[in-house]
C-alpha cells in the first residue's frame, strides 16, 4: 500500500498510512513525510509499535534529539516520559504524589521546549499504554490562528521578541523553585512569528511559558499574549486525538500548541514516550533575532 496522507482537519492535521516508520525510511518515503509535516504541521501515524530505539531512529530523521533530564546531559536521556506509573515498580503513582503535579502542569496549552534557549522543531509522542477512557490530547494551530490575523495585526507582530521562562509558566500552577533552581532555568527570548523554511508560511510562538513581550507594559503585553491563545485554541483550530496503543504524533511545536486532558490515573495506565527535535542552529541562523 502506498504511503497516503489523509487530512483529518482542513488544514493542520494529516494521518500517514501505508509507511512503517518503527523500520528504516527510505529518502523518498521520509521527504514524503516531512513535505506532509511542513504541509499540515501536525501528522497522526496509525498503528505504529515503537520501541524506544525505533522511536529514536524515526525522531533523528527530522534533526537533533534535544538531551532531557537536568544539568547533566550526560545522564540524562532522549525521552520524556507522560506517565502515571512509576518508573521502577511500574505501578500507578496514588494521585497526590508530587510527581503528578508534573501531568497537571501538562494540561495548560503550552509548545515543547519554547523556554530552552534553542527552541524546538517538532516533537514524536508514540503511545505505549493507554487508558480505556480520557486521556487524550488536544492540538491547536498557531498557523492557522496567525492566517486568521488582518494585515495590520501581522505586522503589529512581525518584530516582536517574546520572553519564554518556565519558572514563570510551573509557578501558575503552584511550583516553586529555590533561587539556586531558578538560576538554572533563566527565561529565554524568541521572535514572536516564526517561519516554516520550506513553505514560507508564517504560525505564532505562544502558550504557557509564554511569559511576555519584550519592551511592552505586562499588562498589555499579557492581554496580547492571551487574545493570541484565546485565537489559537478556538474551535476551528483546534482537533482534540482520543489515542489508541500504537498512534504515534508528530507536531511542529514552531505552529502548534498542545495539552493534554485528564483521566482516572489510579485506575488507568498511561505510558506515552516523548522524543524531542531541536529547532536546529542551521534554521535559527536564519532568524536574526532568536
Ligand atoms: C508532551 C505532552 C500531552 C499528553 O508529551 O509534550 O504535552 O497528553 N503530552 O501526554
Ligand atoms: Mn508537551
Amino acid at each position: 500500500m502506498p504511503l497516503t496522507v489523509n487530512p483529518l482537519t482542513p488544514v493542520f492535521v494529516a494521518e500517514v498510512t501505508g509507511v512503517d516508520i518503527t523500520s528504516p525510511l527510505s529518502k523518498t518515503e521520509f521527504a514524503e513525510i516531512r513535505a506532509a509535516f511542513d504541509a499540515y504541521s501536525i501528522l497522526v501515524f496509525p498503528n505504529q509499535q515503537m520501541t524506544d530505539e525505533t522511536q529514536i531512529a524515526f525522531s533523528e530523521r527530522f534533526g537533533p534529539l534535544e538531551p532531557t533530564g537536568k544539568a547533566n546531559p550526560a545522564t540524562g536521556t532522549v525521552f520524556a516520559r507522560q506517565s502515571n506509573l512509576d518508573i521502577k515498580t511500574g505501578e500507578p503513582i496514588p494521585a497526590d504524589d508530587r510527581r503528578m503535579w508534573y501531568q497537571k502542569a501538562n494540561m495548560l496549552w503550552h509548545a515543547d521546549s519554547t523556554f530552552k534557549k534553542v527552541s524546538s522543531l517538532c516533537s514524536v509522542l508514540s503511545a505505549r499504554e493507554v487508558p480505556a477512557e480520557g486521556g487524550a490530547t488536544e492540538l491547536a494551530s498557531t498557523r492557522a490562528a496567525y492566517d486568521s490575523l488582518t494585515e495590520d495585526k501581522k505586522a503589529e507582530l512581525e518584530d516582536l521578541i517574546v520572553e519564554h521562562d518556565i519558572v514563570y509558566s510551573r509557578g501558575l500552577v503552584g511550583f516553586e523553585y529555590s533561587p539556586e533552581e531558578a538560576a538554572e532555568l533563566p527565561p529565554n527570548r524568541h521572535r514572536l512569528v516564526r517561519v516554516n523554511r520550506n513553505t514560507g508560511r508564517k504560525s505564532l510562538l505562544i502558550g504557557v511559558h509564554a511569559k511576555e513581550i519584550v519592551g511592552w507594559p505586562w499588562a498589555k503585553s499579557r492581554a496580547l499574549l492571551d487574545d493570541l491563545l484565546a485565537r489559537a485554541t478556538r474551535p476551528e483550530n483546534t482537533y482534540r486525538h482520543e489515542w489508541r496503543s500504537g498512534d504515534v504524533i508528530v507536531w511542529d511545536n514552531q505552529a502548534a500548541i498542545h495539552r493534554a486532558t485528564p483521566y482516572d490515573t489510579e485506575r488507568y495506565r498511561r505510558l506515552m514516550q516523548r522524543t524531542t527535535i531541536s529547532y536546529s542552529e542551521e534554521m535559527k541562523a536564519m532568524e536574526s533575532a532568536d
